[in-house]
């Protein structure tokens, strides 16, 4: 089977960290969607890891990584992570396999991603800058480039679509400079060429057949989903479970657990709308205990209070079966903590999503006790404060899905199985 890992909120929900921790029980981790936008952190003995486009179980032997089809590869990026990780002593041209069928992030797309969030002034998405919406566009407008299209004539096929993106970028009144740029962009394309380019269907597909278990690693959050997401505030792929089936190329049919992971609060960077968004000092501490600051651009992510309307839409949407909390640690200090049970919208209290999520929302907050305590060193539910067990059984209840794992600190150590 494979068993998928998805955020159910805006990305960061710590989807890195766990993809590590579960990675012992399967024997193939694989992304399947988004790119390097992402920034997947781990932490073990002591060291700490960002990765971007190498799915999570790289760290452990034996274990073989996919990067899907769904994917879309930034050479420069991905040459740059990959030496990063070899010269940490990991042996990756073994463990690390790429879909012929994954997009490329060509030096244009960030050009005119760049130029597209400028023109759009105060409307702007706040993107990552990583291309990543030029690159999904070219893929479904037909005119991408794949991993596959570098072992023949690429330099024929690049110029072409570079053409148009000249003509593109001419539009905007933006200007820039490739010839260094495309120098490392080859420089890298020559480097992805020493790995094992693959037909990752067939790969996922033979795995299967041969009894193996795979871990799909979702990268953003089911709120940035390119469909059911807080559009057009949203990236540019399926977040979403079902991205899982396009993005490896599996059956629905062969779907086993769906664990959705969230914070016990919640975050969001860039811009769109954040019902529960807080502008006072306990989203403050939020920020500063959390350390929420974007593991891509470094930017401070936005905090707020838990939103139970977003995620029980979150968990319906991907059939989550177990549900994995994260970061419930940050909220030790607090006294009381807020849940967001429904909406106020035009005057009523409503428990869906509204088409749009806007001002006009206001979150009704149900008012639970803190446990004051620290957790981070529990390593055992008998020991958790009686207030904290309360809240996990709040949320249980209100979510309809089991807590099977509680996240209390960023090392890997620091996870409690239920
Ligand atoms: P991802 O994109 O979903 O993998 O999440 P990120 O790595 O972008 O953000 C999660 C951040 O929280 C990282 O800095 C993690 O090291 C950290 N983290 C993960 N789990 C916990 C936790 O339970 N408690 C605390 N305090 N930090 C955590
Ligand atoms: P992980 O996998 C949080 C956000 C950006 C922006 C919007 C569109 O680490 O959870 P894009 O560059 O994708 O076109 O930006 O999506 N975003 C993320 N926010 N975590 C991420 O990834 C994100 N990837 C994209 O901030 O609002
Ligand atoms: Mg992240």
């Amino acid at each position: 089977m494979v068993d998928v890992i998805l955020g159910l909120q805006w990305g960061d929900e710590g989807k890195g960290k766990i993809v590590d921790v579960l990675t012992p029980d399967y024997d193939v981790i694989a992304r399947f969607q988004g790119g390097p936008n992402a920034g997947h952190t781990l932490e073990f003995e002591g060291k700490k890891f960002v990765l971007r486009s190498v799915p999570s179980g790289i760290f452990q032997d034996e274990k073989i990584n996919v990067i899907g089809n769904g994917v879309v590869i930034d050479p420069v990026l991905f040459r740059s992570e990959a030496e990063d990780l070899q010269k940490s002593g990991q042996e990756l041209f073994s463990r690390l396999k790429i879909s012929k069928k994954a997009h490329l992030i060509l030096p244009t797309h960030r050009l005119l991603d760049l130029a597209a969030e400028s023109a759009k002034g105060e409307g702007k998405i706040g993107t990552t800058g990583k291309g990543i919406g030029p690159a999904y566009t070219d893929k479904t407008g037909r005119n991408g480039l794949r991993v596959g299209d570098i072992l023949e004539n690429f330099e024929e096929k690049y110029q072409n679509v570079i053409e148009k993106h000249k003509k593109l970028l001419a539009q905007y009144n933006f200007s820039y400079s490739l010839q260094q740029t495309e120098a490392a962009f080859f420089e890298a394309i020559e480097f992805i060429k020493q790995f094992e380019l693959i037909d990752s269907e067939y790969f996922i597909n033979q795995q299967l057949a041969a009894g193996k278990r795979i871990l799909a690693e979702g990268a953003q959050g089911t709120m940035l989903d390119i469909d059911f997401g807080s559009y057009p505030f949203v990236t540019s792929s399926n977040t979403v479970c079902a991205g899982a089936c396009t993005g490896l190329g599996v059956s629905p049919k062969q779907i086993g657990e769906v664990y959705g992971i969230f914070k016990a609060y919640c975050t969001r960077v860039g811009s769109g709308p954040f019902p529960t968004e807080l502008f006072d000092a306990d989203g403050d501490t939020m920020r500063t205990t959390g350390y929420e600051f974007g593991s891509v651009t470094g930017r401070p992510r936005r905090c707020g209070w838990i939103d139970l309307v977003a995620l029980r839409y979150a968990i319906m949407i991907n059939g989550v079966s177990a549900l994995i909390m994260m970061k419930s640690d940050v909220l030790d200090e607090f006294t009381t903590i807020k849940a967001c049970v429904a909406y106020e919208w035009n005057g009523k209290r409503i428990e869906n999503l509204p088409f749009e999520i806007n001002k006009n929302i206001k979150p009704i907050y149900k008012e639970i006790r803190g446990w004051s305590k620290n957790t981070d060193n529990i390593s055992a539910e008998k020991d958790f404060p009686k207030e904290f067990s309360a809240y996990i059984s709040f949320l249980e209840k209100e979510l309809n899905v089991p807590i099977k794992m509680v996240s209390v600190g960023p090392d890997r150590a620091q996870t409690i199985l239920r």
